[in-house]
């Protein structure tokens, strides 16, 4: 009788474990399987303000996607060139002005607090003044997009011949966060690396080779 219940017991500690590890799996997702992963960041940076409403370029924050394997991050400092200045949207800033302005009093400087994160990480305060002993630290960006290691991608190959960041990354400029838009998988590099070699890229001819050993090295 006792043996019964240990058995049961036992049984149903089997199908627990195994249910854990199917629930485990199904989040372990492959990287192929990550397209619309869009995890949440730091700072809510805006592709649809930056990139979308006020038009600035891809390469000026991503300017190693020209000339190297990755296309980088931007470090903080390449914000400042614009966020010492602007340090509220642009409504705010200008109601506070046409306060100022009426009460006769020299204006103060409203910080959003998004922005407000971008300071703390360089050691500014709210006068973007540096804090005495702060020590800056990098922001910690979620990484969107991950290949595996066995697979080599480089951003300069494909720039350099006229790939558009769009082709592969979708409408960043119109994302309000940032989500990866393509499979990333072999199937997908394969095809456009096919239909290249076909058809070229802008009407002039490419080498998109589809040897294994070009990705695989
Ligand atoms: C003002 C700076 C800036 C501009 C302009 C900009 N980006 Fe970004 N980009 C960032 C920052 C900061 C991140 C990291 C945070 C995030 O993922 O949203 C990022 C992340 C990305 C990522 C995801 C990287 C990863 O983690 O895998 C892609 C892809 C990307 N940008 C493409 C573009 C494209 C394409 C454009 C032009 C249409 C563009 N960016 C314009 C600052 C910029
Ligand atoms: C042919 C497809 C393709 C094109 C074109 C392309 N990317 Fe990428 N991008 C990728 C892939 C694939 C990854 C993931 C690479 C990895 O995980 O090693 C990636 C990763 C990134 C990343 C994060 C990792 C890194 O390299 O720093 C950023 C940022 C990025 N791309 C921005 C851009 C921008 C900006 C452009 C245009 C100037 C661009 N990409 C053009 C396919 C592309
Ligand atoms: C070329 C100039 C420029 C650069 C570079 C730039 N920004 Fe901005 N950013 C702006 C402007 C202008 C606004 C305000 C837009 C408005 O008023 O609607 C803004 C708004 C923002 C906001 C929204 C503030 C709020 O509360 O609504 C955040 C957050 C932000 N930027 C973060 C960043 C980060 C992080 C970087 C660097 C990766 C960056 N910006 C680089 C010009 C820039
Ligand atoms: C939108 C089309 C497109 C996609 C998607 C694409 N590629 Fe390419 N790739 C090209 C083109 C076009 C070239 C050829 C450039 C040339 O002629 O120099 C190329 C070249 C390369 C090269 C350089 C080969 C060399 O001889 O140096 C590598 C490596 C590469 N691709 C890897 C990848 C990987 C890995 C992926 C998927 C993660 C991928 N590509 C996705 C279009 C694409
Ligand atoms: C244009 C680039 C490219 C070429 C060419 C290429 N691969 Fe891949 N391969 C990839 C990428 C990217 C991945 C990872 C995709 C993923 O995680 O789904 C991959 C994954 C794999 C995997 C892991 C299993 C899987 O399917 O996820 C194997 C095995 C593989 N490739 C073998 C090959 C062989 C053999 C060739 C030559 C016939 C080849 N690859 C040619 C880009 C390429």
């Amino acid at each position: 009788m006792q043996q019964r219940v240990l058995t049961i017991v036992l049984l149903i500690a089997i199908g627990l474990s195994g249910s854990l590890l199917v629930a485990a799996l199904s989040v372990w997702r492959l990287p192929d399987n990550q397209q619309g992963y869009a995890p949440e960041q730091p700072i809510a940076y805006s592709h649809r303000l930056h990139a979308g409403d006020l038009q600035i370029d891809c390469k000026f924050c991503h300017s190693a996607a020209e000339s190297g394997r990755f296309a980088g991050i931007p470090a903080a400092e390449v914000c400042m060139k614009c966020h010492r200045y602007v340090t509220a949207p642009y409504d705010q800033t200008l109601q506070e002005l046409k306060l100022a302005d009426k009460e006769g009093r020299s204006p103060k400087t409203i910080i959003s607090p998004e922005l407000k994160k971008l300071y703390e990480s360089l050691a500014l305060d709210e006068q973007l003044k540096p804090i005495p002993g702060g020590k800056p630290k990098p922001i910690e960006w979620v990484r969107v997009h991950n290949l595996p290691d066995y697979a080599c991608f480089n951003h300069q190959a494909h720039v350099s011949v006229g790939v558009k960041c769009q082709q592969c990354h979708g409408p960043v400029e119109s994302m309000e966060r940032l989500a990866q838009f393509s499979t990333l998988s072999m199937g997908w590099c394969v095809n456009c690396h096919r239909d290249a070699a076909r058809n070229g890229v802008n009407g002039r001819p490419v080498q998109a080779s589809t040897d294994c050993s070009v990705c695989h090295h």
